[in-house]
């Protein structure tokens, strides 16, 4: 006997009690406290059980429940960092992903994934306004940011055969508010952290150019190679959008490979590509399908105009997978424009989602989030205690509790405690962010299931949560 294959009819049955699970979670999860309940240690006994030495067949499903239970709810009212929502006809052909276990590391090994990944990003290099870049899916903007450094790496110095050179160095230039994945690409990248130069920000958290421009300026007179300069298509903080077209002039005027984080903001350009002049002056941007195309984790992509540029980082094949095939299309391979081996068939997801939806519908969501963060924005402007931070740019809004505190430690001490209660409470979630050292509540309204009233709530919770504190004191 087999010990591990299932028939196809025992799939179904365990299928239909996934199902079954997946449905029930559905129904109530806009009903559900956000966090998950129970402590760190009480979950962790929960789930703590010796490996089994023979299979418990059906009984194991009975954990399910208890993984449900203790993982945090996705409802409308889940506004905590950057995170798509998860929209549930994508996560219904993720089984299929898995199912065909496509490799979707090179045509041969997998046809119709290959095909339909690169039908997607061409898709995606679309509504960036970006249709001649190719490009690649990945785990997330974070590895998006990698592997567009190390492309910008190896096209302005030769690294990958003999080495980092020695010398007065490399930089790589972002704004201050620049994503923590930048500084750690830098420093996988061997460029070290200390050569990432942050750029001041203007009022509203752009990159100021001139800056740029005398940092690059300082930099070259000294000897140092300018690589690359990233610019933010919608900051982690703020979603602050960089002047990307003055930020590629300075980029190309000193040599350096412009990227373009967009992960947070770029594909809002689906609803507003007013919002990105420039977007098009890149050598290649990160996208993150799984935030505002709210597919299911795990979905990013990297653009990049130049595919030899991309071979010339990725591109060193074992003999073992060596094509013995020269049709263009038969012998390619991601292999050798990304990091990855083996691949998972993330295409699918967004491929299936894209079509069963409509772009139509996507543009629409957008537009619901953008517009939900402009309401959030005019009720913390129409409230006195409360205090808008920061500009709403796309749809990330800073804000603070200021009632009767005027000194800023005070300020800070008083919305963090807020949080952290509002966060326990579990009606809203919503995290934080430090501006010009003042700590902020943030909402980032990324999620399709947002509704008015989702957004009337944060307020009237912070406003509550902030009377207990008043309380409390
Ligand atoms: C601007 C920005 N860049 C990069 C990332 C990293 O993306 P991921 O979490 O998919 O790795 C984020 C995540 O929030 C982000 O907001």
């Amino acid at each position: 006997m087999n010990p591990i294959e299932i028939s196809p009819e025992q799939f179904k049955s365990l299928c239909e009690q996934f199902l079954a699970i997946a449905s029930d979670y559905l129904k109530e999860m806009d009903s559900r406290s956000i966090p998950a309940k129970g402590s760190g240690a009480e979950i962790d006994r929960i789930f703590r059980a010796p490996l089994p030495e023979t299979g418990l067949a059906d009984e194991a499903l009975r954990a399910f429940s208890d993984v449900v239970q203790h993982s945090r709810a996705q409802n409308g009212r889940f506004f905590g960092y950057v995170l798509g929502s998860g929209e549930t006809a994508g996560a219904a052909s993720d089984l299929l992903c898995s199912v065909l276990n496509q490799n979707v590391t090179a045509w041969r090994s997998s046809p119709a994934a290959v095909t339909l990944e690169k039908i997607v990003v061409s898709w995606l290099a679309r509504i960036v306004s970006c249709r001649e870049f190719r490009g690649v899916l990945c785990g997330g903007g974070s590895a998006a940011n990698l592997m567009g450094l190390a492309i910008a790496r190896e096209t302005r110095v030769t690294v990958n055969e003999s080495g980092l050179p020695s010398g007065p160095g490399l930089a790589v230039y972002a704004s201050t508010e620049v994503h923590m994945s930048i500084p750690k690409a830098i420093a996988l990248l061997g460029i070290g952290r200390d050569n990432l130069r942050l750029i001041p920000v203007d009022n509203s958290f752009r990159m100021i150019p001139s800056q740029l421009e005398q940092a690059m300026q300082r930099d070259t007179e000294r000897g140092v190679v300018p690589i690359a300069v990233v610019g933010s298509a919608g900051t982690v903080n703020t979603g602050a959008i960089d002047p990307l077209a003055e930020i590629a002039a300075i980029a190309t005027q000193f040599g350096a490979w412009f990227h373009i984080d967009g992960a947070y903001g770029a594909l809002g350009a689906i609803a507003a590509p007013h919002k990105f002049p420039g977007i098009d002056r890149a050598d290649s941007i990160s996208l993150d399908p799984h935030k505002w195309l709210y597919q299911p984790i795990d979905c990013g992509c990297l653009l990049y105009r130049d595919a030899n540029a991309a071979r010339r980082a990725f591109a060193y094949s074992g003999d073992y997978v060596r094509t013995l095939n020269n049709d263009p299309v038969e012998s390619f391979a991601f292999f050798d424009e990304s990091i990855e081996l083996s691949r998972r068939f993330r295409a699918l997801k967004l491929w299936f989602s894209l079509r069963y939806h409509g772009l139509a519908a996507f543009r629409k969501a957008i537009e619901n989030d953008l517009q939900h963060a402009q309401r959030l924005g005019s009720l913390i402007e129409e409230t006195p205690d409360l205090r808008l931070m920061a500009p709403i740019e796309l749809s990330a809004v800073c804000f603070r509790y200021v009632r009767g505190v005027h000194i800023e430690n005070d300020l800070n001490r008083l919305n963090s405690e807020i949080l952290r209660r509002i966060v326990e409470r579990g009606n809203v979630y919503l995290s934080n962010a430090t501006l010009q050292s003042r700590f902020c509540l943030r909402a980032c309204v990324m999620n399709h299931r947002t509704t008015n009233s989702d957004i009337d709530r944060v307020v009237a919770e912070v406003l509550a949560v902030a009377k207990e504190v008043d309380n409390a004191n």
